[in-house]
């Protein structure tokens, strides 16, 4: 059962300079003519202006700034009919390094938000991960559902699931209408060369060997993003207010097949990697059932052949060096001195 169509015409998007964010805003200007936009973004390293380039300006305002300064975000919720909530410090390996901002933006920043949103009764759409779940093991045959129990292993993942169960407090406690969703692994262009398949691709066009973390076998449910993009739309328009829905495309893979699968692809040899020190506390297995949302929103994801994927993000990388040039040397410093 769905509830009544909910037809948006001014939305914000936190984190709209980012990875998945932007794709979201783009989806969103291509797909809905009617809708405007208002991106409201911190850019930290992970945010880029570039990402929303193209855009007509009488479509989207940019606003330069942070989800935790309280009387910015009221003035924009106070003008908007919905928040959907991107923005968050996003990388485990930073995380378990320093998780202080992760606090601040992941469970604080959600918190200005949701008060905003109940103040001026602001339908509120929240961008979570299947990491919230913790993991499976490599030969469970189960896969993560809506009532799979909370068991967050990274100080990233924790801070998601903490923002998680503030929403379903403001929810129960003050009625706030929001929603969840909880996907999983993205890819796609756009996506920082911090994350595992840009790291690698990038590696190999710049002539660094890629690495593997541990013994590789760990697997990841892989998802195109604008195939969550298009996901987040359907939650949010179709979607029951207080209801999770889990995003994902069925494209559970080890790590080692989708490294093999970026050599070739790059005409590089099936060893032409580096084994590296493993993530301390590595979830070893995510995987998604994402029956929900198919069977109830009925959305069917568009973007399933991984390796046709693959291929059209070695030719992005390949194409925009200028975009991530930038951010290549000190992303690998900062690995190098993890040892990773
Ligand atoms: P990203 O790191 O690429 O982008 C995050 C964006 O948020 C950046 O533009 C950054 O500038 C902005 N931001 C960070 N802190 C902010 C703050 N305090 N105020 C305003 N803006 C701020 O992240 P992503 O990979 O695009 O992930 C987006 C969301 O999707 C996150 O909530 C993440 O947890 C979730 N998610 C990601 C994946 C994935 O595979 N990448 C999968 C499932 C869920
Ligand atoms: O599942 C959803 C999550 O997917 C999101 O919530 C996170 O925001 C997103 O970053 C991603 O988390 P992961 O930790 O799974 O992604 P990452 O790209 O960092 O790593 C993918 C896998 O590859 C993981 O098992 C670690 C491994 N890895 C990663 C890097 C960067 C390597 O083996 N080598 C590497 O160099």
């Amino acid at each position: 059962m769905t509830e009544q169509a909910f037809a948006p015409q001014r939305i914000v998007v936190t984190g709209g300079a980012g990875f998945i964010g932007s794709n979201f805003v783009h989806w969103v200007v291509n797909n809905q003519p009617g809708v405007h936009v208002t991106v409201l973004d911190a850019l930290t390293y992970a945010g880029n202006r570039q990402n929303l380039a193209g855009i007509p300006e009488d479509r989207l305002d940019f606003v330069h700034g942070n989800i935790c300064d309280e009387q910015l975000v009221d003035q924009l919720v106070s003008q908007t009919d919905a928040v959907v909530h991107f923005a968050a410090e996003s990388h485990n390996d930073n995380s378990i390094a320093d998780p202080t901002p992760f606090l601040q933006t992941n469970v604080h920043g959600t918190y200005v938000l949701l008060q905003a949103c109940k103040k001026y009764d602001v339908r509120f759409h929240h961008i979570s991960t299947d990491e919230v779940y913790g993991d499976l093991a490599l030969d469970d045959p189960a896969r993560f559902t809506e009532s799979t129990p909370y068991n967050p292993s990274s100080p990233y993942s924790s801070t998601k699931a903490s923002s998680d169960l503030l929403v379903r407090a403001w929810v129960r406690t003050y009625g706030v209408r929001a929603t969840i969703s909880n996907c999983s692994n993205n890819y796609g262009p756009y996506q920082h060369v911090e994350k595992f398949i840009p790291r690698q691709i990038t590696n190999l066009i710049c002539g660094i060997r890629p690495k593997l973390y541990g013994d590789g076998l760990n697997v990841r449910d892989w998802i195109h993003t604008e195939d969550h993009s298009s996901a987040v739309w359907c939650i949010l328009t179709k979607g029951k207010v207080g209801e999770t829905y889990l995003i994902g495309a069925d494209g559970e893979r080890s790590n080692i097949d989708v490294l093999r699968a970026i050599l070739d692809g790059m005409g590089a040899g099936p060893d032409d990697f580096d084994w590296v020190r493993d993530r301390p506390g590595h979830d070893r297995r995510y995987a998604i059932d994402s029956t929900k949302l198919r069977t109830e929103l009925g959305w069917q994801p568009q973007h399933t052949d991984f390796a046709q994927g693959l291929a059209q993000a070695i030719a992005w990388y390949r194409d925009n060096e200028d975009w991530w040039r930038p951010a290549k040397e000190a992303t690998e410093a900062k690995y190098a001195a993890q040892g990773q």
